[in-house]
């Protein structure tokens, strides 16, 4: 006989809700420069492989009840793979990325004609150097925000001023998580995991106090790209290789829904990179 033991009373239910995600496929990806300190353009990149790794990755947000569009990917624009860096977009309103490396420059256009073509409330390109989800995470009555590799601190205050909530600045210090998707990620609206190391002494204090129950995510994890994940709220899309974390979340009652990007790592990137979110954010 099983028995099914009940979740200790402290852990709360979590709730699934049907997210809109948007994702480039890696028709073109390869690694041609280095930008950040996990590209090699000498290590051999297998686009077969990362096509699957990434339909992999489509399926499985697609059945856990979430929709997925598709934006195509230009020859030439390999790391237009990592749609999360393409903008940043509420509820309706969309700021289009203005990319840091003048290798992926062209990608802001090519992003942002596909925005054009959508119904939004509210379309403009980033004034600032902002890499949209890359740097900025919405968590719910505020945005959490990184700086110190890509984005700059006015690409914060332009964000703050243009979606009209409250943006917490994080910096972050570890060129190894250049962008702040690689060292936190938001679960729900009040739960953030993140890994304490890749932020400035201020930003962990800002962590600590706005989010006493974070999960904090040890070193592996986050090399891992444990942190590079997708929530909704239940379920978590995350690398296999981050086993701590992915204990953590069950503790938590987090369902962790393990995807293995290995070959798009390569291009320094994981699950979150590949996947923006259209956030609806409550009434
Ligand atoms: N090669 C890309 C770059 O360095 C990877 C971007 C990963 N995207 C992300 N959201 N962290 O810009």
């Amino acid at each position: 006989m099983t028995a099914v033991l009940p979740l200790p009373s402290s852990t709360p239910a979590r709730v699934a809700t049907p997210r809109r995600f948007v994702m480039c496929r890696p028709d073109h990806f390869e690694v041609t420069y280095a930008i950040n300190p996990w590209m090699d353009p000498a290590a051999p990149v297998d686009r077969a492989r990362a096509l699957s790794q990434w339909e992999i990755l489509r399926a499985l947000l697609e059945q856990h009840g979430h929709s997925v569009e598709t934006v195509p990917g230009e020859p030439g624009l390999p790391d237009m793979v990592f749609a999360a860096n393409s903008a940043i977009v509420i509820g309706g309103r969309a700021l289009s990325a203005r990319f840091a490396h003048p290798e992926r420059q062209p990608e802001g256009p090519a992003f942002h004609r596909w925005f054009a073509a959508r119904e939004l409330r509210e379309l403009a390109v980033a004034a600032e150097t902002n890499e949209g989800e890359g740097d900025f995470t919405f968590a719910g009555e505020r945005i959490l925000a990184g700086v110190g590799f890509r984005c700059t601190a006015a690409a914060h205050a332009e964000a703050q001023r243009f979606f009209g909530l409250p943006v917490l600045s994080l910096e972050l210090i570890d060129p190894r998580f250049y962008h702040l998707d690689t060292a936190l990620m938001c679960l729900d609206e009040a739960t953030i995991a993140y890994y304490p190391g890749a932020f400035s002494p201020q930003a962990r204090e800002a962590l600590a106090v706005h989010y006493p129950d974070a999960i904090l995510a040890t070193e592996a994890d986050a090399m891992s790209f444990g942190l590079n994940g997708v929530s909704d709220g239940r379920h978590v899309f995350l690398d296999p290789g981050a086993t701590e974390l992915i204990a953590a979340l069950r503790e938590r009652g987090f369902e962790p829904v393990p995807v293995d990007m290995s070959e798009l790592r390569k291009g320094g990137g994981g699950v979150k990179c590949c996947v923006l979110e259209l956030h609806t954010p409550r009434p």
